[in-house]
């Protein structure tokens, strides 16, 4: 759970970075020149594939053990230490899988808004508009505040997943553990603001593409 979800984060991180050139113009470029190696793009697709599914798997078998290690609840419930984020990584992750896949169909297959698809819109230069296709997606409120819900359900799995996934894999001691909670929390909230960002800036208005 911890191993698959650590790889999970790492795209994240990596998506976020390459969302960002949106804000530099670049979106497209980027966009047309990982799509130049379609063999590479198909095998980072397939490990990704087997570590959500993986992923799923393990965090099923884990809920449905918690559940019979204590099949009634306390009269008080002795969870001093456990967070919201903690109590529902079961539900913000449903939340963030039932979004990824609106997200694929949105802007990978492109058949949820097929008029604004970058399949079938070119830009100046004669690549597919990627950049258009996010603007114009992001200037419905309705697209927009799907996005916002759905990147504040990815935070708050993240702001418990990410420090858990350290204690997990044994890395954390005592006295390193606040620093990993410190540091789960901080890149979670990174993660928020850099996605979070792209449908809120482009509904207001700041960004264009
Ligand atoms: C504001 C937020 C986001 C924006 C603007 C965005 C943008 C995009 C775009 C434009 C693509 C299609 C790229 C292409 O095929 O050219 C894409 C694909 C994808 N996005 Fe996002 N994304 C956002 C949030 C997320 C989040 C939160 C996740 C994960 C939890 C995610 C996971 C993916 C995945 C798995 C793909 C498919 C990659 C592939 O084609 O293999 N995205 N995203």
């Amino acid at each position: 759970m911890a191993v698959t979800g650590q790889i999970l984060v790492l795209f994240i991180i990596i998506h976020m970075i390459g969302n960002s050139a949106i804000y530099s113009g670049g979106l497209n470029a980027y966009a047309d020149r990982l799509h130049s190696l379609p063999l590479l793009v198909w095998i980072f697709r397939l490990v990704m594939l087997t570590m959500f599914s993986l992923h799923i798997v393990f965090g099923i078998g884990l809920y449905l053990e918690n559940r019979k290690a204590k099949p009634d609840e306390y009269a008080i419930r002795k969870d001093m230490r456990a967070t919201f984020a903690s109590k529902n990584m079961v539900w913000t992750g449903l939340l963030t899988g039932v979004f990824l896949v609106y997200h694929l169909l949105h802007f990978t297959i492109q058949i949820i808004h097929p008029e604004s698809a970058a399949l079938s819109n070119s830009d100046a230069s004669g690549l597919p508009d990627v950049s258009g296709m996010v603007v114009q997606s992001f200037q419905d409120a309705g697209v927009s505040a799907v996005y916002v819900f759905a990147v504040t359900a990815l935070f708050l799995h993240l702001s418990h997943g990410i420090q858990s996934s350290f204690q997990s894999t044994g890395i954390s001691s005592e006295r390193t553990l606040p620093v990993i909670i410190k540091t789960g929390a901080i890149t979670a909230l990174v993660l928020f603001l850099g996605y979070v960002s792209i449908p809120v800036l482009i509904y207001i208005g700041l960004v264009k593409g």
